[in-house]
């Protein structure tokens, strides 16, 4: 197992190129097996979560290979209804090709997702939203069982307690694609990555407008054909990027991101005093965070859960209180006590964190328990005074592509080593 071993201190300079989202590419493979056509897709980043739906496609029967950034899918004639516990209990994004092979099938055994780090994370909206489409569904033996002769359009309410939810959108989304008739998803997700799988499985000849808004409207076709596709740019890659540039007070251009897609971060970044200027397709950020901030994370296009942790360990090191809260997952904090080794003064309140910056991190050695967190700790890592060592760098790999390999070119004193 790797650790990744930084040098803090040292202000990050220079230009960095953000790979493909990796939350847009995941629906989008799935999507693939709604036609025996193949379908190519560019810009993926290499990923340990790329790799395991790969994986998910392959052992469904399809054919499935990735080089240099593009993934060429061909699923074929047979594919497979059953999405195996081994595979599906490694990714919980593996859920998404439950709608897909209903829509291709008529039924799908899918492994129960299960539990993650980051708190409870049910899938009663994907169930709620393909049973609205006529599916018949149960839960047995840990998998969801999805039956249905025929998929039937039908106006769909997709709002959870917590707001909208992204990949019971994009599940639903793909049903209705092959159901008969028209679907009005209300209360869809609106983020980029929906809309990015829109733009795919219209190019696959469906028929599907409004995502990106709330009020997503389906009509149903008999067949897809494969089709040619490039993902958009990771908006979380880039936010994180961002947050390096302040918490060492560098100068970064980000390049080959959209920046309308971090409009909640760029604006809480401007009033704690970060320098950035927009162009098409780059970030230009400057200097380092001086005030304090109050954040509440929300459905796109509020503030992201998935940039909270990064925020949060900026913050750390912003002279005043920031107050953090956390309305997607209300537990996705365990990153606090890591930072608290670092020397942060965070102090947990409900759903909030309480951020007394301090002047400076002190490097340690330090345990990363999910995929954003480990990036929170990276951030501290790079702003603190001497050696921090991040464990559990596995976290990391499933969704930051050559993360040590780019902040290397951008100045940051890092390495992997084994531990
Ligand atoms: C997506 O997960 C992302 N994953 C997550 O990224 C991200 O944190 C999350 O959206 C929120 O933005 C991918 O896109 C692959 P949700 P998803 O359903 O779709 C509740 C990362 O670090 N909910 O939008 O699974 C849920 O508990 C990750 O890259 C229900 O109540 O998240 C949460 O409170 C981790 N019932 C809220 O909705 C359901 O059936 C939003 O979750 C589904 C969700």
């Amino acid at each position: 197992m790797d650790k990744i071993v930084i040098e803090g201190g040292k202000p990050l300079n220079g230009s960095i190129e953000i790979s493909g989202s990796k939350n847009a590419t995941l629906p989008i493979l799935a999507a693939t097996l709604m036609t025996e056509d193949a379908s190519v897709i560019h810009g993926v980043p290499d990923l340990q979560d790329v790799a395991t739906m790969i994986k998910i496609l392959r052992s469904l029967g399809a054919s499935a290979t990735f080089a240099e950034g593009s993934v060429h899918v061909k699923p074929g004639r047979h594919i497979e209804a059953h999405a195996p516990w081994k595979l599906v209990s490694t990714m919980r994004a593996s859920i998404c090709v439950l709608g897909p092979l209903l829509a291709r099938l008529g039924r799908a055994d899918v492994s129960m997702p299960g539990g993650c780090i980051i708190g409870p994370r049910p899938i009663d909206l994907h169930l709620k939203g393909l049973a609205a489409l006529n599916a018949d569904i149960s839960i047995e033996h840990g998998y969801v069982k999805a039956r249905a002769k025929k998929l039937r359009g039908a106006e769909v309410y997709l709002g959870g307690a917590y707001g909208s939810s992204v990949l019971a959108t994009a599940n639903v989304m793909m049903a209705a694609v092959l159901a008969e008739g028209e679907t009005t998803i209300i209360n869809a997700a609106c983020e980029p990555e929906v809309e990015d799988l829109a733009r795919f499985l219209n190019a696959m000849g469906a028929s599907v407008q409004g995502a990106g808004t709330h009020m997503i409207r389906i009509l149903g076709v008999r067949k897809l054909r494969g089709a040619e596709h490039r993902v958009i740019s990771d908006r979380i890659e880039a936010g994180t990027f961002m947050a390096a540039a302040a918490i060492t007070g560098g100068h970064l251009l980000i390049k080959g991101s959209d920046p309308s897609h971090n409009t909640a971060l760029i604006d809480k970044l401007r009033q704690s005093g970060v320098s950035i200027a927009t162009h098409n397709g780059f970030v230009d950020v400057r200097g380092k965070a001086v005030q304090p901030v109050k954040i509440t994370t929300l459905p796109y296009p509020g503030f992201p859960t998935d940039l909270q942790a990064q925020i949060t360990a900026l913050m750390s090191v912003t002279k005043g209180i920031s107050v953090v809260t956390e309305k997607i997952y209300p537990e996705r904090f365990i990153h606090i006590s890591e930072l608290g080794r670092m020397g942060a003064q965070i102090f947990l309140e409900g759903g909030s964190a309480i951020v007394h910056g301090v002047k400076k991190l002190s490097g340690a050695p330090v345990m990363a328990s999910d995929l954003r967190a480990s990036a929170a700790l990276v951030l501290a890592g790079l702003a603190a005074e001497g050696r921090t060592e991040v464990y559990r760098v596995y976290h990391l790999d499933r969704g930051y592509e050559k993360v040590e390999k780019k902040l290397e070119k951008i100045g940051a004193r890092i390495w992997r080593e084994k531990a």
